[in-house]
């Protein structure tokens, strides 16, 4: 393990201890955003923790955090970028704040656009996931982890999500329209971030989404990608963390579904 993986792992963990504590008492604040959006005290407590502390161990990183991000900015800028760290420090309030445990902290590391560390935190269930550029595979909990060898779209099983950009919403139906008649099950689970670990790990086999932001996608895209997954947007173009339209499947059933979703 690189010694910024073994500081971000340290660090993810305590930050997951203030999510735990506020999922088991729920009286935090919650905060109205635009649209059907909402913050809530434990992701602005957790966020402004993971800053400090990296901050405190790299005090000339820049950082892309989901709590102090101005929205609906281009960060593509940030490609430049020779040590950013992306950070989404609760993906998956609406989740948390309706008791369901399906939520994670994200954090990559970040060199020239590339992400180089990725660490991923889901704490009632105690899963660290973890992949660095330079190693092979990526690990839940120490034990490797690979996308389904699923080949045929009947047995495929596909998560998407509505965005919170409510223009970009009819997506989700559109492209449930064209799949349901011809793949075994389309979930939709809340968490981006789980939901691409939980594609890296073979328990879905596909995972689209419209509208992500680089902080959802960033820490899981290097981990699909070691697990041997692949990443397009949803037309089928190069992708990059700065992209927010994503197909993530596990590489065999790639085309079936471009095809599918854009016939
Ligand atoms: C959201 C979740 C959700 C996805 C939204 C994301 P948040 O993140 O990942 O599954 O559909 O687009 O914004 O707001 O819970 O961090
Ligand atoms: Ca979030
Ligand atoms: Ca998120």
């Amino acid at each position: 393990m690189s010694q910024s993986q073994e500081f971000l792992t340290k660090i993810i963990k305590e930050a997951g201890e203030i999510l735990k504590k506020h999922f088991a008492n729920p009286q935090y604040t919650v905060t109205e955003k635009s649209g059907v959006d909402f913050t809530t005290q434990a992701d602005t407590e957790t966020d402004a923790f993971i800053r400090k502390a990296i901050l405190s161990e790299y005090p000339h990183a820049i950082l892309l955090t989901e709590e102090t991000a101005q929205t609906n900015q281009d960060y593509s800028e940030l490609r430049k970028a020779k040590q950013l760290f992306i950070i989404d420090p609760l993906d998956g309030t609406t989740n948390f704040k309706h008791g369901v445990p399906h939520f994670a902290i994200s954090i990559a590391e970040i060199a020239n656009g590339q992400p180089i560390t990725s660490v991923i935190y889901k704490p009632v269930t105690d899963e660290l996931v973890i992949a660095e550029k330079d190693k092979e595979g990526a690990t839940k909990n120490g034990i490797t982890i690979n996308v389904s060898n699923t080949q045929n779209l009947r047995e495929a099983v596909i998560a998407c999500d509505w965005p919170w950009d409510l223009g970009k919403r009819h997506f989700v139906p559109e492209w449930l329209s064209k799949l349901h008649p011809k793949v075994r099950q389309n979930k939709i689970m809340g968490s981006a971030v789980s939901d691409l670990v939980s594609l890296a790990s073979g328990t879905i086999d596909v995972y689209i989404h419209a509208c992500l932001k680089p902080w959802d996608e960033a820490a899981a895209s290097l981990i699909v990608e070691k697990a041997g997954g692949k990443i397009t947007t949803s037309t089928g173009e190069k992708w990059d963390i700065f992209k927010p339209d994503i197909l993530a499947s596990n590489g065999t059933l790639h085309d079936k579904i471009l095809e599918l979703i854009n016939s």
